[in-house]
């Protein structure tokens, strides 16, 4: 079934663990994560940025989404993944997605107070959920070859990301408190005193962005402290390159697409099961 990532995340905040946004823009991404959550009987979260599904189509993906979901026995959110825009935020709503991620954290506060409430009102009244950002979340879903950069990560202030959570009225918080977008040759460490002064204050389901790269201990002392949704795009990124550069290399590789692209699904599915298992350490896999 098709649901507000917000009943996933209220859900898991109780159970004390994590629901994985899991981001893709081809079809093979979409059914590896989808099969993923199915084989491991967990509620997913499924996303596009606005340049995935302006690549795949945001109708395209919302309703190739729908019908696979509608085989499977788990619930299934569809995420709007950094939407920009009022706009952009609408469309996606009126192709079928069931949450959206509205982010002007490069905004002034003002500025992002104000879309953030009025994407909030459109959503809400549509049964769509809505995350917001305070605290820019730098770096790109990418694997990059420098360590990370020293200077101009600015942190979410705990009391700010409270305020802004009463004035807007998000369902879902996403902050900086030392994630970066993309994987690079250190990894990150993140502020777990500030994500849990966040999710204690506000008393509303936070989001990690930047999820590829950082190391599983870091991610379980997040999720002890407040992360439900952890967000994660470049390993699977990897993961599909790769497979996809194996299974066409050689002069007698395969040149039928169903006959090699069901490899590069399996490759970037265990890579979905294994986060998914992370992420739900407190839940007991059968
Ligand atoms: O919004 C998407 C995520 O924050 C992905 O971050 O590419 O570092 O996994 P990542
Ligand atoms: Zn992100």
């Amino acid at each position: 079934m098709i649901v507000p990532a917000s009943d996933l995340l209220k859900q898991a905040k109780k159970e004390g663990h994590a629901i994985g946004a899991f981001n893709a823009s081809t079809l093979e991404v979409t059914k590896a994560i989808l099969q993923a959550a199915e084989e491991l009987k967990t509620p997913v979260i499924i996303e596009t940025s606005e340049g995935e599904a302006n690549f795949e189509g945001y109708q395209i993906f919302a309703d190739t989404v729908r019908d696979l979901a509608d085989e499977l026995a788990i619930d299934v959110a569809i995420n709007l993944d950094h939407g920009k825009s009022l706009e952009s935020v609408k469309y996606a709503i009126q192709s079928g997605y069931s949450s959206v991620h509205i982010d002007c954290s490069k905004m002034e506060r003002k500025d992002n107070v104000a879309l953030t409430r009025e994407v909030v009102k459109f959503a809400h009244s549509r049964g769509v959920s809505v995350e917001g950002e305070f605290g820019h979340v730098g770096g790109s879903s990418e694997v990059h070859a420098n360590e990370l950069p020293k200077d101009g990560i600015v942190l979410t202030e705990p009391q700010e990301a409270i305020d802004y959570i009463k004035e807007t009225g998000v369902d879902i918080f996403a902050g900086s408190y030392g994630n970066i977008h993309g994987m690079y040759k250190d990894a990150p460490h993140l502020d777990i005193e500030r994500i849990r002064k966040i999710a204690d204050g506000s008393g509303v389901p936070l989001s990690l962005h930047g999820g590829s790269g950082i190391p599983d201990d870091q991610i379980k002392a997040a999720i002890g402290a407040g992360i439900c949704k952890i967000n994660v795009n470049t390993e699977l990124r990897k993961a599909y390159k790769e497979s996809l550069e194996r299974n066409l290399r050689g002069v007698n590789a395969e040149i039928v697409p169903y006959k090699y692209l069901p490899q590069v699904i399996a490759d970037v599915k265990e890579v979905v099961k294994k986060k998914i298992v992370l992420f739900s350490a407190s839940h007991h896999f059968e």
